[in-house]
C-alpha cells in the first residue's frame, strides 16, 4: 500500500476526522468543533459551527505571516502587451479598498454582486472583495450574450454589478458595457449600481447608475474582513443544465476553502512561494478555484493570463509565461493543447523559452484524448495529469495526487478518486456494475467539503437533478467505468450537456433558441466529436408546413439566421455554426428524439438502431447528412 492508499482510506474510514484535520490549515474566527451536519440528507453541511473569512485566509493571513512582499497575483496580458504584479500586501489593500467601495454602495453580508468581466486583475479583486464583506459573488463568463446575463441577474438579484468597458478576444476588442446595458434592460431585476472599469481600448458611456472603478476606489475607505459562517454562501456559479435555465451552483465558504487548501499541496504539488498558471477564465469553475481562491489560500503565486494559447500572438505564449514567471504547475483544458499542437506540431516555440521550472501539466474540463496526452507528454517530458471534476464539485473528484505520490498514468483515465470521493458506477437499476463495465458515475453521499450544498433558491431542483436518480448518491451526469485497479474512465455526459473547447454548454438551451425561429417546427442539437474543440454542436431543423424550403437561397438564409440567433441569445461561445434543414427527425414510438443515435452516427460509430424507433426510414434518410457523406 502506498501513501495515496493510506490517505484515501483514512478519508473514507473517518471523513470527519480527516476534514477537521485539514481545516486546521486555515485561520478560523471560530474553529469548527463539528465536521459535518448530516441531520437533513441530502443537504449536508460542512463545519456547521465554524466561522471564518475566506478573503482574510487568502490574503491578510499571509501578510501577517511575513509574506506581504511575495507576489500573490501576476497579470500577464499579451493582448495588451502588459504585465502587472501584486504582492500579497498590495492585493490585500486593493481588495480591502474595493470591499469599501461595495460596502459604500450598500452591499453587505449575504447580498449578491454579479461580476461580468474579462481576464483583468480587477475581476479577482472584485471576487475577493465580496468575500471580504460576506457578500456573494456570481461571476458570469464574458462570452455569454446579454440574455444569458439577464437570466443570471434575475436569478441572483444582485445589488451591484461589476463590469468593464471591454474585453479583448484575440485581436478583437469586445465592448462589454453595451452588452451589460442590454442585459439590465432585459432583466426584470434592476441592480442599484454598476461599477465599471474603464479600459483604454474602449471607453464605456456611463449612465446615472454607473460608477467609475477608479473614481470609486480613490474615494473609498478600506473595509475589514467580516467573519461569516462556514456554511454561508461564498458564491453562486451558474452552469449549463439540460434546460435553458442554468443551474445556480452554490458554494459555501468554509468547506470550499478547506478542500482547496488541501488540494494545492496534495494534488497540484504547489505550496507557499511557488507559482501556478491556470490558463482558463474566471467565469468558469476552474478559474474560481485555481486562478483565484486555491493558489491564494496556499500562499502561492497565481498567474492571471489574458490571452489565448495561440494567436496572441503565437503558440509559444504558454511557454513564455512559464519561463517569465517560473511556473511550477500549468493547468488548462486539453483543447488548448490541441490548438498549440495544430499551430506548432513540432513545438518549435518551446526552444525559445526555458521551461525548466515546469514540473507538471494538469488538464481538465473535457476528456483528454490519448493523442493529445502523448503529444503533451512527449513534448514537455513531465507528468501530464488528467483530472476530472465539475462546476458542482468545486475541486477534482478523480486525479493523480501528484503531491502525495504520482500513481502510474494510464492514458485515457484521470486516475483514481481523491480522498473524500467515494466514486461508484451503477447500472440503470442502481446496482454496482463489474469492474470495466460502463454505467452512471455516481458519488456516495456525503460528498467531501467543497461540493455544492444546493442550488441557489432551488432545493427542489438540486434534489431532482442530482439526488433523485439513485438514493444516497450524487449523480454526476457522466458515464464511464472503473477498472480492476480502481482507475476511473470518464466517457462523456449522459445528459444534454456538451463540452465545447472546455466550455460547458446545454444543447437543450440551443434547441430552445432554434425552436423560437418562426419557420422551425422542431429541432435537435447534438454534440459531435471535433478534433480541435473536443465537441461542437450541430443543429437539425424541420420546417413548419407551408414554409417553402426549396425556394432559391432559402436554406442559406435560414442557416445564417439560426446561427446568428444562437450567438445573440446565448453568445459566441456556443460555437453553433452547423445547422441542417431536414425532412424529419428520428424518434421513438413515444416521440422522443433519438439524439444519442444521431450523435453516434455523426461520430462515425456503428450505432445500433433502437428497437423502439418509430420509423427506420427517417433515420436512414438522415444518415448521409449526419455522416456528411
Ligand atoms: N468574451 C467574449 N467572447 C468570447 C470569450 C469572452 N471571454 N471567450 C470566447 N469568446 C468567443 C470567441 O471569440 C469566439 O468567437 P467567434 O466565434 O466570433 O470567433 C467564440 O466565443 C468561441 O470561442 P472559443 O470556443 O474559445 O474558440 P476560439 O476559436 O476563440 O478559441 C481555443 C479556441 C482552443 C484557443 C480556446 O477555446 C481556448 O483557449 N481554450 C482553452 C480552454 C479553456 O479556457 N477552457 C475553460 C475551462 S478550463
Ligand atoms: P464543468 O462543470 O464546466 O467543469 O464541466 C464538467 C464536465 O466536463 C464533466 O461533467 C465532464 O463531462 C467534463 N470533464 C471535465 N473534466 C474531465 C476529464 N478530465 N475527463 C473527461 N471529462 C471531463
Amino acid at each position: 500500500m502506498g501513501a495515496y492508499d493510506d490517505i484515501f482510506r483514512a478519508s473514507v474510514e473517518d471523513p470527519e476526522r480527516f476534514w477537521l484535520d485539514a481545516a486546521a490549515a486555515l485561520d478560523w474566527h471560530t474553529a469548527p468543533t463539528t465536521a459535518l451536519d448530516s441531520s437533513n440528507p441530502p443537504f449536508y453541511r460542512w463545519f456547521p459551527d465554524g466561522e471564518l473569512n475566506v478573503a482574510y485566509n487568502a490574503l491578510d493571513r499571509h501578510v501577517d505571516a511575513g509574506r506581504g512582499d511575495q507576489a500573490a497575483l501576476i497579470y500577464d496580458s499579451p493582448v495588451t502587451q502588459s504585465q502587472r504584479s501584486y504582492t500579497y500586501a498590495e492585493l490585500r489593500d486593493e481588495v480591502a479598498r474595493f470591499a469599501g467601495v461595495l460596502a459604500g454602495l450598500g452591499v453587505g453580508v449575504g447580498d449578491r454582486v454579479v461580476i461580468y468581466m474579462p481576464m483583468v486583475p480587477e475581476a479577482a479583486v472584485a471576487m475577493l472583495a465580496c468575500a471580504r464583506i460576506g457578500a456573494v459573488h456570481s461571476v458570469v463568463f464574458g462570452g455569454f450574450a446579454p440574455k444569458e446575463l439577464a437570466v443570471r441577474i434575475d436569478d441572483a438579484t444582485p445589488k451591484v454589478v461589476v463590469s468593464a468597458s471591454c474585453g479583448i478576444e484575440g485581436k478583437r476588442v469586445i465592448e462589454y458595457k453595451p452588452l451589460l446595458d442590454k442585459a439590465i434592460e432585459l432583466a426584470a431585476h434592476k441592480p442599484d449600481r454598476q461599477v465599471i472599469l474603464q479600459r483604454p481600448q474602449a471607453a464605456a458611456a456611463m449612465g446615472d447608475a454607473d460608477v467609475d472603478w477608479v473614481e470609486a476606489m480613490a474615494g473609498a475607505t478600506p473595509a475589514d474582513p467580516v467573519p461569516v459562517k462556514a456554511t454561508d454562501p461564498l458564491y453562486i456559479l451558474y452552469t449549463s443544465g439540460t434546460t435553458g435555465k442554468p443551474k445556480g451552483v452554490v458554494r459555501d465558504g468554509g468547506g470550499y476553502a478547506v478542500a482547496l487548501a488541501w488540494s494545492m499541496p496534495n494534488v497540484y504539488d504547489v505550496g507557499a512561494g511557488e507559482t501556478i498558471f491556470t490558463a482558463s477564465d474566471v467565469g468558469w469553475v476552474v478559474g474560481h478555484s485555481y486562478i483565484v481562491y486555491a493558489p491564494l489560500l496556499a500562499g502561492a503565486t497565481t498567474i492571471l493570463y489574458e490571452g489565448k494559447p495561440v494567436g496572441t500572438p503565437d503558440a509559444g505564449q504558454f511557454w513564455r509565461v512559464v519561463a517569465d514567471h517560473g511556473v511550477k504547475s500549468l493547468f488548462t483544458a486539453p483543447t488548448a493543447f490541441r490548438a498549440i499542437k495544430k499551430e506548432d506540431p513540432k513545438a518549435e516555440h518551446l526552444r525559445d523559452h526555458d521551461v525548466s521550472s515546469l514540473k507538471y501539466l494538469f488538464l481538465a474540463g473535457e476528456r483528454l484524448d490519448p493523442e493529445t496526452y502523448h503529444w503533451a507528454s512527449d513534448t514537455l517530458g513531465i507528468p501530464v495529469i488528467d483530472h476530472w471534476w465539475q462546476t458542482e464539485t468545486g475541486w477534482p473528484i478523480v486525479a493523480n495526487p501528484a503531491g502525495i505520490e504520482l500513481l502510474p498514468i494510464k492514458p485515457g483515465s484521470p486516475t483514481r478518486p481523491l480522498p473524500g470521493w467515494d466514486v461508484q458506477v451503477l447500472d440503470i437499476a442502481g446496482k454496482p456494475v463489474e469492474a470495466g463495465t460502463d454505467g452512471a458515475i455516481v458519488v456516495k453521499l456525503p460528498m467531501p467539503p467543497g461540493a455544492l450544498p444546493t442550488l441557489w433558491n432551488d432545493d427542489e431542483r438540486f434534489v431532482r437533478s442530482y439526488m433523485a436518480a439513485f438514493d444516497g448518491y450524487y449523480l454526476t451526469g457522466d458515464g464511464g467505468n472503473i477498472d480492476e485497479d480502481g482507475y476511473v474512465y470518464v466517457m462523456g455526459r449522459t445528459d444534454d450537456v456538451i463540452n465545447v473547447a472546455g466550455h460547458r454548454l446545454s444543447t437543450g438551451s440551443m434547441e430552445e433558441v432554434l425552436a423560437s425561429h418562426p419557420d422551425v417546427a422542431e429541432c435537435a442539437v447534438i454534440g459531435v466529436a471535433d478534433s480541435m474543440k473536443g465537441q461542437i454542436p450541430r443543429g437539425f431543423v424541420v420546417l413548419k408546413a407551408g414554409v417553402d424550403g426549396a425556394a432559391e437561397g432559402y436554406e442559406d438564409t435560414l442557416r445564417a439566421e439560426l446561427v446568428q440567433l444562437v450567438r445573440d441569445q446565448i453568445g459566441a461561445v456556443a460555437s453553433l455554426k452547423d445547422v441542417a434543414v431536414v425532412a424529419a427527425l428520428p424518434k421513438t414510438r413515444s416521440g422522443k428524439i433519438l439524439r444519442k443515435t444521431m450523435r453516434g452516427i455523426a461520430d462515425g460509430n456503428d450505432e445500433p438502431v433502437p428497437s423502439t424507433i418509430e420509423s427506420a426510414e427517417v433515420l436512414d434518410a438522415l444518415r448521409p447528412i449526419l455522416r456528411k457523406d
